[in-house]
């Protein structure tokens, strides 16, 4: 697909998230040059920061396939057994969402990360035997949202937990001319600033804001994508100039509106707004925390003077 192509194949297109790419280059030599599976490893923070991408690199590296899986597909135990028999020596597997497998899946997990082995049940009730089979060597890639919410024995089998963090100015801007560059669209770098800018820190995003504005210069016929452009188009969408969006106005308005500010409750932001809270803490409060527009409080969050300033009040 379209998203696929925009996906850099391997680390050194990849751009941003150094640290992680420093760990990950040393984990693949170090493989390689054994001839062994790398390690598993935990893949952790805010949607849209590339966990997915890093993990088909990681493949692509090792010279292996990459399965693609959710944690909310892997409702059956034959789900993941059927996943993991399947696989060729060396390769990934890929589990989004990890921190939502449920209780059996995550035991069949335990000993075929631990111990390369699958322990299966057999018939039913009193002739019930557990077999034990050999699995190939693979590395599995687990991604979460939430790394608080996984079980101390999951979290404890990877060999390896990174965080991804939200892009600076500069990255934003490179991957944006990067995208440009792959879907044929004309822009000069102030374009792609102006739409990195208002990203929120996040690649999914500005390439996704870019898309946007490409159909707005295309349609409204502007040619080259410059600042002003950008800025147009993007106010048109009405993602404003530190990218909040209509949600972000929305809980941060409510907040002040409702609730004098704070401290309020998320389930008390979740029933004013109509947004689930799970989605208020995964998708838009990590963002307004990093730019310091609203702040946790044991008490609840709270609206900064920052955010209030910027909304005009
Ligand atoms: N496209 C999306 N994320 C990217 C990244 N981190 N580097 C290069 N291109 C990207």
């Amino acid at each position: 697909s379209n998203e696929d192509s925009l996906r850099p194949q391997r680390l050194a297109d990849y751009i941003g998230q150094k640290d992680l790419k420093a760990v990950l280059a040393i984990a693949i030599e170090a493989a390689k040059q054994r001839g062994e599976a790398m390690d598993h490893l935990l893949l952790y923070g805010p949607p849209g920061l590339g966990k997915t991408t890093m993990s088909l690199i990681l493949a692509t590296e090792m010279g292996v396939n990459c399965k693609i899986t959710a944690a909310p597909a892997l409702e059956r135990p034959r789900d993941i057994t059927g996943l993991l028999v399947n696989l060729n020596p060396g390769d990934v597997l890929f589990v989004d969402e990890i921190h939502r497998l449920n209780r059996i899946t995550e035991e069949l997990l335990y000993p075929a990360m631990e111990d390369g082995r699958l322990d299966i049940t057999v018939g039913k009730g009193q002739s019930a035997k557990t077999r034990s089979i050999p699995l190939p060597p693979f590395t599995l890639v687990g991604a979460t949202t939430r790394v608080g919410s996984l079980t101390a024995p999951l979290r404890d089998r990877f060999g390896m937990i990174q965080r991804l963090q939200f892009y600076e100015l500069d990255e934003l801007t490179e991957i944006v001319l990067r995208t440009a560059q792959v879907l044929e669209t004309e822009i000069v770098r102030e374009g792609a600033i102006e739409i990195a800018t208002r990203s929120r820190g996040t690649p999914r995003i500005a390439n996704r804001l870019l898309k946007r504005v490409r159909d707005y210069a295309q349609v409204k016929n502007l040619g080259v994508i410059g600042a002003e452009v950008a800025a147009e188009a993007l106010e048109l969408f009405q993602v404003d100039q530190m990218g909040l969006d209509w949600t972000d106005r929305l809980l941060l308005n409510t907040m002040i509106d409702q609730f004098h500010g704070g401290p309020v409750g998320l389930d008390a932001i979740g029933a004013a707004t109509g947004e689930d809270r799970i989605t208020i803490e995964d998708v838009y409060e990590p963002y307004l925390l990093q730019i310091g527009f609203l702040q946790r409080t044991p008490r609840g969050r709270m609206v900064t003077d920052k955010a209030m300033k910027h909304l005009g009040y």
